[in-house]
């Protein structure tokens, strides 16, 4: 075999690898990379890989009863980076690794774009990917942040309709909004000392005037609530 391939060119090679990995690599040539990936998703792939629909759903809505997480609208980055985990080990999955190592990259991207492209389901969608309406602005800083800038929420150190979380994290709910923003620009302008870790300058320096306006506003209209401390 070996001087089988030695004397023929690569053309020769590519031949018996398409026909030694079956229907799925052949398509994978032949079919665009999207229906590779749904041609995956409900058939499974002729190197002994089931179809993902059968543990993951039709729809790829999930299988809550079985624990078998949904994979429709995931995201197609972080998709592909839990199937190269997967294959490498770093997350380990009994069921998982050995199917996600049987694939080919090309094969890892068909199904990640697939699966990213279904609807997940009725009442879920992924916040990042819309727009807040401006009216919204402060709530949805306050809530949700915008990770394409790399802010996060201000929940997620304030707490909970800002409360505060322990001594660290003052509260900010019921703060007068002139005085949140004269504490934000202060931030902005090094004229307040940056606090543990200087996370305050870092997510001021992410903050537009109008972003400090809505967002000062947001909290100044939420109920003072009692210390959430742990
Ligand atoms: C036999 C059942 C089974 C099959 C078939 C299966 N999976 Fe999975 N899958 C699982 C389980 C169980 C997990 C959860 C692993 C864990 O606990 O980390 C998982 C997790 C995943 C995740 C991680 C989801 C997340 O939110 O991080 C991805 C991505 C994934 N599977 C893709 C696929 C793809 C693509 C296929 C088809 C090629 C497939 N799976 C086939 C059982 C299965
Ligand atoms: C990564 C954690 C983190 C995030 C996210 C965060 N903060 Fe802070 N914030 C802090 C810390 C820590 C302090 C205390 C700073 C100090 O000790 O000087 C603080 C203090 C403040 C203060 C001063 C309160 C006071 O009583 O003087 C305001 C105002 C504030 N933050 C507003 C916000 C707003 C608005 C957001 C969201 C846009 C936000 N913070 C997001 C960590 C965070």
């Amino acid at each position: 075999m070996r001087s089988y391939f030695a004397l023929c060119a690569g053309a020769a090679a590519v031949t018996f690898a398409l026909v030694s990995q079956g229907v799925a690599a052949a398509d994978a040539d032949s079919v665009p990379p999207s229906s590779l990936g749904a041609t995956i998703a409900t058939q499974g792939t002729a190197k002994g890989i089931p179809a993902c629909a059968s543990c993951h759903g039709a729809h790829g809505e999930g299988q809550p009863a079985s624990g078998f997480p949904r994979l429709a609208g995931l995201g197609e980055a972080y998709f592909t980076a839990q199937l190269a985990a997967f294959a490498d080990g770093s997350r380990p999955s009994p069921v998982m690794q050995p199917f996600a190592k049987m694939m080919s990259s090309g094969e890892r991207a068909a199904v990640a774009e697939y699966f990213s492209s279904l609807p997940p389901p009725d009442g879920i969608r992924n916040s990042d990917t819309a727009d807040p309406l401006t009216s919204d602005l402060g709530a949805w800083l306050a809530t949700r942040g915008r990770w394409q800038q790399g802010l996060p929420a201000c929940v997620q150190c304030h707490g909970s309709g800002g409360a505060g979380v322990g001594s660290v994290f003052p509260p900010l709910a019921g703060q007068p909004a002139s005085y949140i923003e004269a504490q934000l620009h202060a931030w902005k302008d090094g004229k307040r000392a940056p606090g543990p870790m200087a996370l305050m300058p870092t997510v001021a320096g992410k903050l537009s005037d109008a972003d400090i306006d809505a967002v000062a506003a947001y909290y100044a209209e939420q109920a003072p609530a009692s210390n959430a401390s742990k």
